[in-house]
């Protein structure tokens, strides 16, 4: 049984990696603010603590991670929109990177040992640079703030780890979906939305021409990297790509989601967004050579989150 601390343990990623550790036995902590996730996500029971606080509250976050010295600590709390940062870039930089920093900080001068930190960085960061698919020494050209917090934090995870030895690795995740993504907010993963639409067969804006593509994972084989990743040595010090290594257009998705449905939305155009990237893609080898492989393309995945949509 490891002691675990997960931010933003209450959202859509943190709150499926929460039910997965305590299913195994650990005991985790759970710092959310509410801002995007849902106390319902979690379950209740003994093995977890769940407080709601932000990150940005550095004193709290600092006596709890002194006090608590936990093995593992999953760093995910941060205000996930890529648009929503180039509303609002002080106040998201202050979460995406500066509570960050100062965790890594705690970490450094209280001499905290956990076995491993991990942080959730992005394919933002690989901005619109043509060459595809991406690999993690692509070239980095981040299009926004998101994109440039979520580097930033990335790369000073990294030298913690090479100047303090620190046990860190970084994911950069690419399109993740699955159940528990909160639907609500305009700002909200593009596949909430649309299953959201789906449900109430409802209508759905396209920004652009919907040509745009994603490398979309299914939420567990998400779970089955960041395991993975925890538990070996190799990643320690390293930054790698969490994705199918598959790229689908915004137009098939909803094609894919008529035949599973058997349902038809109305879709509607608007401008593309402020700082979007076109095609987002991964080469997985990297993360492949330590044994990873994705068990769910996103047919299969968009077929699992109708189901549970249905349950
Ligand atoms: P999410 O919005 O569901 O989860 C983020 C959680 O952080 C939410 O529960 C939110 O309430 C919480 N939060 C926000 N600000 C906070 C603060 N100041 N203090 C404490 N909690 C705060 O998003 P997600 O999709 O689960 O993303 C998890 C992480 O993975 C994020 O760091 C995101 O940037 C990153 N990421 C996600 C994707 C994706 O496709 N979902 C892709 C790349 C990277
Ligand atoms: C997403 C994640 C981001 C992550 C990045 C990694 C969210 C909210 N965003 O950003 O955290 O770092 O992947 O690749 O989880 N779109 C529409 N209509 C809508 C909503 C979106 O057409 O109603 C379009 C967007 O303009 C974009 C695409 O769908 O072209 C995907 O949008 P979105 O789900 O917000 O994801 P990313 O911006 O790729």
């Amino acid at each position: 049984m490891a002691k675990v601390l997960i931010t933003g343990g209450a959202g859509f990623i943190g709150s499926n990696l929460t039910m997965r550790l305590l299913s195994e036995g650990n005991e985790v902590t759970v710092v959310d603010d509410l801002s995007m996730g849902l106390q319902d996500n979690l379950p209740q029971q003994p093995n977890l603590t769940f407080i709601q606080q932000s990150i940005t509250n550095s004193e709290f976050m600092s006596e709890l991670l002194i006090d608590q010295n936990f093995d593992f600590i999953y760093l995910l709390a941060a205000v996930a929109s890529v648009a929503d940062s180039v509303e609002r870039p002080i106040e998201t930089h202050e979460i995406n990177q500066e509570a960050n920093l100062r965790i890594f900080e705690t970490i450094r001068k209280h001499h905290l040992h956990p076995k491993r930190v991990i942080f959730s960085s992005s394919a933002a960061v690989y901005g619109d640079e043509p060459s595809l698919p991406k690999t993690e020494g692509s070239p980095i050209a981040p299009l926004t703030p998101y994109a440039i917090d979520k580097f930033a934090t990335e790369r000073f995870l990294m030298a913690y780890a090479n100047l303090y030895q620190i046990n860190a690795s970084a994911v950069r995740f690419f399109n993740v979906f699955g159940p528990h993504q909160n639907p609500q907010s305009p700002y909200s993963g593009v596949l909430s939305i649309l299953t959201q639409t789906f449900k109430t067969e409802g209508s759905f804006c396209v920004f652009g021409d919907g040509q745009q593509s994603r490398d979309f994972i299914y939420i567990t084989d998400v779970l089955d990297a960041l395991q993975l990743l925890a538990k070996n040595d190799l990643a320690k010090g390293q930054v790698f790509n969490v994705a199918t290594g598959q790229t689908t257009t915004l137009l098939d998705v909803i094609k894919d989601y008529e035949e599973i449905t058997n349902k038809r939305i109305t879709v509607t155009y608007a401008n593309m967004r402020q700082g979007d990237i076109r095609h987002s893609w991964a080469n997985i080898d990297k993360l492949s050579t330590l044994g990873f492989e994705p068990h769910i393309n996103v047919y299969e995945g968009l077929r699992r989150y109708w189901q549970y949509i249905n349950r």
